[in-house]
């Protein structure tokens, strides 16, 4: 029977080490919160990257990473540290991550670590290769494995191939600045099937194919000698029903089932029931637009000081390709910009900035999405935003207003949300006092709708949809050299 072979950088479970022992996390982003509920439901391995470099793997524990990823149906692939080095912190974070989220002057062309990146790109489809037989299906993704799917292509000429994108792909302009862009296009047009987020991000990539490698475009397809590649968007959705039943479940808890993060927020209502919390989640990345975001809050305060006390920003940032240093750049810039804004405001009784710089487990994050009133998420740009579309299906009943930056791939869909733009400081606070102001009826309103279309459109559906639109242009292909 034939299978699924997915294939990411990361495994959607990490492995560390902790006193010699093996420790198994989920991982956190978009990607493999998505995608694992697909992997779990269906007939699919995982190929990927454990987390651990070779070098970090005691000679007696490797069999023991290989079984840990096995019982979760996915395979690690080795990786030593020189090659995180060069392929994942160097050309897959300091050139494709800013690149392609229009970060021009963070963007590195550094000759080796493109030499990595081609030479790891080469091991993970060397790796789909010795598990691939004849039928399956290979799903490729995201920007750390452009050049997968022509690697494969080169050796199994018949294999049905998808790529996904969970990034922006940016515009002609921005993209043709890099000098392997011709390499890193044809790497891509491996696949059958490639897919964005966003109609935005197929215009942009399909007007780079046209204008770089001059193939012939018409409306999604592109020809070329020997096949037909179909460009299309398909918008990610969330595990509905496991947000939705972990809200309700979080609602029953008992007093001694409660949280110690939970009684915290709890007390914090109970002593000011009027105040509101005002939630942000992110990994501590500058495409999130988490510095500016402290600075519009900043605004806020100076500017309406009636609400001095009346609410306050909890901020969970996860940590996030530390060994990076616009990364380490950031980190310090956000604790500096805290603890300036907690000492300029802070009374007796109140602190405006509650700051967690952590990964906290799953209970935790739906703590914080059901015990805030506003998700205040603010990115400078994002492929997505799947915490936005997580926080509405917390709500159960239906209260709770979402402000989300029209640059998240999320905002296409999510038209109810208050939409702001993340450099506008004083729409942001005018933003922050329509929602503190909103009537309940109007929220349930808007929450309503978008809960609707978020439970239709979920992860799954998002998943069957791209693989069936692969199937389809796999027959496509047999007619065509027909
Ligand atoms: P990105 O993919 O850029 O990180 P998204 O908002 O699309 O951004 O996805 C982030 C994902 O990571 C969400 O599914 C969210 O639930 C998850 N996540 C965020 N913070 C944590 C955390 N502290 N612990 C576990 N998962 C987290
Ligand atoms: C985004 C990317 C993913 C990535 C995730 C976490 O969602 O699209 O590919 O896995 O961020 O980043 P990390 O570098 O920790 O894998």
């Amino acid at each position: 029977m034939s299978k699924t072979i997915i294939i990411s950088n990361r495994l959607p479970l990490q492995i560390s080490l902790e006193d010699s022992n093996l420790e198994v996390t989920p991982s956190v982003g978009g990607l493999a919160t998505g995608l694992k509920s697909f992997h779990k439901d269906g007939d699919s391995i995982w190929i990927g990257w454990s987390g651990l470099t070779e070098e970090e793997i005691p000679e007696n524990l490797l069999d023991d990473v290989k079984e840990k990823a096995r019982k979760e149906d996915c395979v690690a692939v080795n990786l030593s540290e020189e090659e995180i080095d060069g392929f994942y912190y160097g050309f897959s974070n300091r050139t494709i991550w800013p690149l392609f989220h229009y970060f021009m002057e963070y963007t590195e062309a550094d000759k080796d670590h493109w030499e990595t990146y081609k030479s790891v790109n080469r091991k993970y489809a060397d790796e789909v290769l010795k598990h691939y037989e004849d039928g399956d299906h290979i799903w490729v993704h995201d920007y750390q494995l452009l050049l997968v799917p022509n690697m494969i292509r080169e050796k199994q000429p018949e294999a049905i191939i998808g790529f996904f994108n969970h990034i922006p792909f940016p515009s002609y302009e921005v993209f043709r600045t890099l000098p392997w862009r011709d390499e890193v296009l044809e790497g891509v047009l491996g696949a059958d099937l490639i897919g964005f987020h966003t109609y935005d991000y197929e215009r942009h990539f399909l007007s780079s194919v046209s204008r770089i490698l001059r193939h012939q475009v018409n409306f999604n397809e592109i020809t070329l000698p020997e096949r037909i590649v179909k460009v299309d968007s398909f918008p990610m959705g969330i595990d509905y029903n496991k947000f939705e039943a972990a809200a309700q479940n979080h609602f029953k808890n008992t007093e001694e089932q409660r949280t110690e993060l939970q009684r915290r927020l709890d007390h914090h209502s109970n002593e000011t029931p009027e105040a509101k919390l005002i939630l942000s989640i992110d990994r501590l990345d500058y495409t999130k637009g988490i510095a500016n975001r402290i600075r519009a809050f900043e605004y806020f305060l100076d500017n309406h000081p009636e609400f001095i006390e009346k609410v306050r920003l909890v901020m969970l940032a996860v940590p996030s390709r530390s060994n990076v240093p616009q990364y380490q750049r950031l980190k310090r810039e956000i604790d500096e910009l805290v603890g300036r804004i907690n000492g300029k405001f802070s009374t007796v009784s109140w602190t405006p900035i509650w700051y967690f710089y952590r990964s906290m487990p799953f209970e935790n994050l739906i703590d914080l999405y059901t015990s805030c009133d506003i998700a205040l998420l603010t990115p400078i740009r994002d492929g997505m935003n799947l915490v936005a579309k997580e926080f509405v299906a917390t709500r159960i009943n239906q209260t709770g207003v979402l402000i989300l930056s029209e640059m998240a791939g999320a905002a296409h869909e999510m038209n109810e949300a208050l939409i702001i733009n993340p450099n506008n400081f004083e729409q942001i606070s005018q933003t922050l006092i329509q929602a503190i102001e909103m009537p309940i009826e109007e929220q349930q309103q808007r929450n309503k709708t978008l809960q609707k279309r978020l439970k239709r459109y979920s992860v799954e559906k998002w998943a069957n949809d791209f693989m069936k639109a692969l199937h389809n242009t796999s027959q496509d292909r047999d007619a065509f050299k027909a």
